[in-house]
């Protein structure tokens, strides 16, 4: 499957602090297009709204609840998301309302706009009132299950779309 665009479709996953939801989310995307032998196809990385936490590695129990389930939380390093990454990225998926709002403020253009979506409008069962990846930062290890599991369905139907995706980027 090729693009047609000349490149592979860009995917950037964005929560606040780019140490729990978007780390998580960007290595089970990952492993998981691998998986489906769309490693070339489609690109993921990830980014945070805030600052406070770049360079640094995973949060430890982000890390752990991966490691826990088969994944390999070991190469994130914290970055910060800025109106440049709407230059090297087709979609913009964020982890809840707010980092949603923040993303859109950072769009320059329409087609900047048109980029971002919450990552759960992909998840089959979500709904308007339940369409975020909540934050487990202030809670304990359950909070990270839910995340993960909110985080494993979502991706199984990214990667389902994917070859709709990469169609639509080619257009
Ligand atoms: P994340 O979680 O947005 O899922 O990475 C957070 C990480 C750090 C902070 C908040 C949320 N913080 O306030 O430092």
């Amino acid at each position: 499957m090729t693009t047609g665009s000349g490149h592979p479709l860009r995917i950037a996953l964005v929560c606040l602090g780019n140490i729990c939801r978007s780390p998580m989310a960007d290595v089970v995307l990952e492993k998981k297009l691998a998986d489906a032998g769309l490693a070339d196809e489609v690109h993921v990385d990830s980014a945070g709204t805030g600052d406070w936490h770049r360079g640094e590695p995973m949060d430890p129990r982000a890390a752990a609840i991966l490691e826990e389930h088969g994944y390999d939380p070991t190469r994130h390093r914290a970055q910060q998301i800025t109106s440049r990454w709407f230059d090297d990225h087709d979609l913009v998926l964020t982890m809840d309302g707010s980092n949603f709002d923040a993303v859109r403020a950072l769009a320059r253009t329409p087609r900047d706009r048109s980029k971002v979506q919450m990552f759960r409008s992909y998840d089959p069962v979500a709904t308007p009132g339940d369409d975020e990846v909540p934050d487990p930062w202030y809670g304990g290890p359950s909070g990270f299950e839910h995340v993960l599991r909110l985080i494993e369905r979502t991706s199984d139907a990214i990667v389902a779309s994917a070859p709709r995706l990469v169609e639509e980027l080619a257009r």
